[in-house]
């Protein structure tokens, strides 16, 4: 092996050693690239702009191998053989408090009843039956859980994310039409569908909106495992529309740029429907992300540590505001692995948010992170919704000096109701925590998600799906 060769497989090894079980994803997805002669934990991924729907195969053998260790981004590792939950403790922790071990019995890591097909006869045509920790109690700090999903002809699992787990799918009975959607990017919100049979089996990255459907005449069944043991779901017509409270009507027509009048027909049509914690540990003192290699790792491989400058740690000009000159009226900063290579593997970034009069953040959501942000002047109005089936809205009003929360992968958002500025300060708990904008990704993607679709999840006229489309698409 040439020098250089050497070098590089060593460089990759030392940042993806980093990962002592599975590593967090510290962007999208990583397409395993089987074709690498470079041998690190796992596999460098692939060169996301030529990712085919027929490479997403590559994706699922990849994390099907991944998904045979237990110990995932989101749940606790265990300590023990096992933790049965005991739902009758009043002590809570991260998950459940520890059953007895000595009161375990066989029972408590068995459910029974998958094979029965759940109720499709509701407005979407789809029903899920979970296999979660609440359901069965032995799967308790061990990152994983089960669905089995159930389509009636044209029945949808309308777009939602989960954002605690990766799922993986496969088709028992039927056929399904599957999507996902990437996070913002120069690029835009990327769309992969596939049409799978049976016996097809496919990945969703952690965080990401997806969906199926099933086009055909007859039912679908399929089984679903997810990385967490409460993966949570966030259905993202529900989410946004029907929380409880209801987020402002001000900041759901800006989001989805409507005029008041056609959305208050969406709100109408609504009413009467349903809507990642750590980056890997690192293993020296820093791995500045080396842009300029070709190799390509779960985040970016380390440079030189010999030609590391100061220079590496910093950034300048997070006192300059942002340019607001764009529809909603604010803009954010990044500082995150891109603009400051030395935050890789330190799970860590930063953005200056500012905000003018009546400007709003939109409804989005971090796949990767949890965010922290506080108000260095002006006001702000700070919300965020939990997943299913609650969606509940948690909104305050932050005032200079006040500091609020966005747990990882929920849809939040800010607004500046005010008629002074705002700036902020946010930091996030991903060296590259991604940002998908709910409405950007459902009606911006490229290409499109089918309007029969979307008219399904929003329960609204195709006619209107395709309106809102022409406003989001990005040859606008
Ligand atoms: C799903 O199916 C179960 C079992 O048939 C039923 O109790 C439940 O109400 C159904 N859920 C929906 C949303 O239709």
């Amino acid at each position: 092996m040439a020098a250089k060769m050497l070098l590089l497989a060593l460089l990759a090894m030392a940042s993806s050693l980093a990962m002592a079980s599975d590593p967090s994803p510290l962007q999208d997805f990583c397409v395993a690239d089987k074709d690498s002669k470079v041998l690190v934990n796992g596999f460098v991924c692939k060169d996301p702009k030529v990712i085919t729907q027929m490479a997403a195969k590559m994706l699922l053998l990849a994390l099907l191998a991944m998904a045979s260790s237990l110990a995932m981004a989101s749940d606790p590792s265990p300590l023990q053989d096992f933790c049965v939950a005991d739902k009758d403790s009043k002590v809570r922790v991260n998950g459940f408090v520890c059953k007895d071990p000595k009161v375990v019995k066989a029972e408590d890591f068995f459910f029974r009843g998958l094979d029965k097909a759940g109720d499709t006869v509701n407005k979407v045509g789809s029903n899920v039956t979970a296999v979660n920790v609440n359901q069965l109690v032995g799967l308790n700090t061990l990152g994983i859980s089960m669905v089995r999903i159930d389509y009636a002809p044209r029945g949808l699992n309308a777009p939602h994310t989960h954002p605690r787990a990766t799922e993986i799918l496969t088709v028992i009975e039927g056929q399904l039409l599957v999507g996902f959607v990437t996070s913002n990017s120069d690029d835009g919100n990327r769309l992969f569908t596939k049409m799978l049979k049976k016996g097809d089996v496919f990945v969703f990255p952690e965080g990401l909106i997806h969906f199926q459907f099933n086009p055909g005449h007859t039912k679908t069944v399929a089984i679903g495992a997810l990385s967490s043991q409460n993966p949570g779901t966030i259905t993202i017509a529900n989410a946004v529309f029907g929380s409880k409270p209801p987020i402002s009507d001000d900041v759901l027509a800006k989001a989805f740029q409507m005029a008041t009048e056609m959305f208050l027909l969406v709100l109408l049509a609504m009413a009467s429907s349903l809507a990642m914690a750590s980056d890997p540990s690192q293993l020296q003192d820093f791995c500045v992300a080396d842009m300029e290699s070709k190799v390509r790792v779960n985040g970016f491989v380390c440079k030189d540590p010999m030609a590391v400058k100061a220079d590496d740690f910093s950034l300048s000009g997070f006192d300059m505001p942002g340019d607001t000159g764009n529809k909603f009226g604010f803009n954010v900063t990044p500082a995150n692995v891109i603009q400051i290579p030395g935050l890789n593997t330190l799970g860590i970034s930063m953005v200056r948010i500012d905000y003018i009069p009546k400007g709003l953040n939109p409804p989005h959501t971090h796949p990767r992170a949890t965010e922290i942000l506080t108000v260095i002047e002006g006001q702000l109005l700070v919300g965020f919704v939990t997943s299913n089936t609650d969606n509940r809205l948690f909104t305050k009003m932050l005032k200079k000096g006040d500091v609020f929360v966005f747990p990882q992968g929920l849809i939040h958002f800010q607004f500046n109701p005010g008629y002074t500025n705002t700036f902020a300060i946010g930091a996030l708990s991903s060296q590259n925590p991604g940002t998908i904008t709910i409405a950007d990704a459902v009606f911006g993607s490229n290409p499109p998600i089918s309007d029969e679709i979307l008219a399904k999840a929003f329960q609204v006229d195709k006619k209107l799906i395709d309106w809102l489309q022409a406003q989001f698409s990005k040859k606008n």
